[in-house]
C-alpha cells in the first residue's frame, strides 16, 4: 500500500480539448490544492499526474495514448506516482477497457460528470492500492460548492450550462457530456460578482449552445436575460460567450448584444458547412440562406462585430459542389477567423455509419484550399485596424518576444505592443501600426485610459 503522504505532494495537469475541459482542469486544481497538493509543471517532480482528455477528433485521442506510452518508463522508475485520467475520452467504455488492459500504469479513471469526487478517489486509491474507475453517465450534477483555481486573475470562464442535446451527426459531445442542463442564474451572477470583487474584468460564459440557456430551468429565463443581468455587475468590463448555435440565435439576443455595453463585439457562430445537403446530413437545423441572413442582421445591428466560425471539410457525401458552397459562404461572411477541421470519424456517431466517406486525400486537398481562401479574408479584415485605436485587455508577456506584451481587443484580436508588465490585467488604449493574418502590432497611447470601440 502507498503511504498517505499525499497531503504535501505535487500535482501536474495536462489538458486537451475545449474551454470546458480547461475550466474543469481549473476546478480540479482548486480541489487538489484544497487537500494540500501543490502545483508543478515538472512531470518528473510530481506525485500526481492528471490527463484531462478530449475525444472530439481522432488526433486528440491519439495524443493521449502517445503520452501514456511515454509515462510507462517514469512509472517504472517511480511507482508511487498516482496517474489519473479524466475528461471526455473516459466516458467511453471501450476506451476505458483499452486503457485498463494496455496501460496498467493508470491508477484512477474518472469522468466529466463526477470531477468533484476526485479527492475521495485519491483517498480510496491510497488506502487500497487498487486501480479505481468511477464514471457517471448522467450529465453533471450541478455542484455549487466547487471553486476553480483560475489561470488568470483578470479573466475567467464561467460555466452556464453542461451537456448538449443537439446530436450533430459527426459529434461525440452529447455522448460524453450528457444532456443539456442550465445552472441557476443566481449562482452564475453570484460567481461573476465574486470574480469582479477579486479583480476580474472579463468573463467568458461557457456552454455547448449558450443560445438554449434556460430551457431546463423551471421558469421563464433565457440567455438574453442572463446577459442583461451580468451587464449590470460593476467591475466586469467585458462579457464573452461560446458557443452560439445558429439555429437558436434569436433577434432578441442580437438586440441584447447591441444594447449591453459590456458584451463584446465578437460572435463565434459555427457554420460547419455551406451546403444545405451537408447541413441536413449533419443535423444542424439551418440552411445556408438562413445562416447568411442571420449574419447580415448581426452585421447591420453591430457594425464593428468580428465574426468567427468552425468549418468541417470532408463530411461524408461532401462533393466538390458542396465544398464550393462552403467557400462561397465563407467569402460572403468575411470571417475574422475560423477553426477549420478535417472531418474525423467518431465511433458511435451517426456520421460514422454513413457509407459515403470522403477519401483522406480529397479531405486534405479541400482543407488546404479552404485555408488558402480564408487567410486573405482574415488579413483583409485586420487591415481595417491600421491606424485605429483599440481598447486592449493586457494579458501577458508575448511568448515569442519577451520585450512585448500581448492583449486582446473587444473583437478578440491578438495585439502585440511594447510596455511594462505592470500593465498586465489592465485595459489600455493601443494604436495599431501593422497588421498580419492572425495578429497585429501597435503602441500604447501616452494618455492611455480605457476607451470603447475603435475610434473612427
Ligand atoms: N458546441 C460547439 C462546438 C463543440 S466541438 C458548437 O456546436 O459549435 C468544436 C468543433 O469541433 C465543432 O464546431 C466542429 O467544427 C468540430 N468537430 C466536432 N466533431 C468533429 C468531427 N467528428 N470531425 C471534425 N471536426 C469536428
Ligand atoms: Fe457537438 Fe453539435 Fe452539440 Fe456542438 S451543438 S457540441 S457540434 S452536438
Ligand atoms: Fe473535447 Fe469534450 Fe470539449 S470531446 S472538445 S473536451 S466537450
Amino acid at each position: 500500500m502507498k503511504q498517505s503522504y499525499y497531503k504535501k505532494g505535487k500535482y501536474c495537469i495536462f489538458t486537451y480539448g475545449c474551454q470546458m475541459n480547461e475550466h474543469d482542469s481549473e476546478e480540479i486544481a482548486w480541489m487538489l490544492e484544497n487537500i494540500g497538493y501543490e502545483h508543478t509543471d515538472n512531470i518528473e517532480d510530481s506525485n500526481l499526474i492528471i490527463y484531462n482528455t478530449c475525444l472530439i477528433r481522432e488526433n486528440a485521442e491519439l495524443k493521449v495514448y502517445g503520452k501514456l506510452g511515454e509515462l510507462k518508463k517514469l512509472k517504472r522508475k517511480r511507482p508511487d506516482i498516482i496517474l489519473c485520467l479524466c475528461g471526455c475520452m473516459m466516458q467511453r467504455e471501450e476506451i476505458r477497457n483499452i486503457i485498463l488492459k494496455k496501460y496498467k500504469q493508470v491508477d484512477i479513471i474518472f469522468g466529466v460528470n463526477n470531477i468533484q469526487k476526485l479527492p475521495q478517489l485519491i483517498d480510496t486509491h491510497l488506502q487500497t492500492g487498487k486501480t479505481i474507475v468511477d464514471i457517471e453517465e448522467e450529465s453533471r450534477q450541478i455542484e455549487e460548492s466547487i471553486d476553480a483555481k483560475r489561470k488568470y486573475s483578470y479573466k475567467a470562464f464561467i460555466n452556464i450550462m453542461y451537456g448538449c442535446n443537439n446530436f450533430c451527426t459527426y459529434c461525440v459531445v452529447p455522448y460524453t457530456r450528457g444532456r443539456e442542463k442550465s445552472r441557476e442564474p443566481e449562482d452564475i451572477i453570484c460567481e461573476a460578482e465574486k470574480l469582479s470583487k477579486e479583480g476580474c474584468k472579463e468573463i467568458t460564459l461557457l456552454g455547448q449552445n449558450v443560445n438554449s440557456y434556460g430551457k431546463t430551468l423551471n421558469r421563464d429565463y433565457n440567455f438574453s436575460m442572463l446577459l442583461r443581468n451580468l451587464n449590470n455587475i460593476d467591475g466586469i468590463e467585458r462579457i464573452r460567450f461560446m458557443t452560439s448555435h445558429p439555429k437558436d440565435l434569436s433577434d432578441d439576443l442580437i438586440l441584447t448584444m447591441a444594447q449591453c455595453d459590456k458584451v463584446c463585439e465578437h460572435l463565434h457562430l459555427p457554420v460547419q458547412s455551406g451546403s444545405n445537403k451537408i447541413l441536413k446530413a449533419m443535423n444542424r437545423n439551418y440552411t445556408k440562406e438562413k445562416y447568411l441572413s442571420l449574419v447580415s442582421k448581426i452585421k447591420e445591428r453591430i457594425p464593428n462585430i468580428a465574426l468567427t466560425t468552425d468549418i468541417i471539410v470532408g463530411f461524408p457525401g461532401e462533393t466538390e459542389e458542396d465544398f464550393e458552397e462552403t467557400i462561397d459562404l465563407a467569402k460572403k461572411c468575411k470571417y475574422d477567423s475560423a477553426f477549420t477541421f478535417i472531418y474525423s470519424v467518431r465511433e458511435g456517431t451517426k456520421a460514422a455509419e454513413m457509407k459515403n466517406q470522403v477519401p483522406d486525400e480529397i479531405k486534405h486537398k479541400r482543407f488546404q484550399t479552404l485555408l488558402d481562401e480564408l487567410y486573405p479574408i482574415f488579413n483583409e479584415n485586420n487591415l481595417k485596424y491600421n491606424n485605429k485605436t483599440v481598447e486592449v485587455l493586457v494579458e501577458e508577456i508575448s511568448k515569442n518576444n519577451p520585450k512585448m506584451l500581448t492583449g486582446r481587443t473587444r473583437t478578440n484580436k491578438l495585439v502585440h505592443f511594447k510596455g511594462n508588465k505592470d500593465l498586465i490585467g489592465k485595459l489600455i488604449n493601443v494604436k495599431i501600426d501593422t497588421t498580419k493574418t492572425f495578429t497585429m502590432e501597435g503602441h500604447i497611447l501616452d494618455n492611455s485610459i480605457a476607451g470603447g470601440d475603435i475610434f473612427e
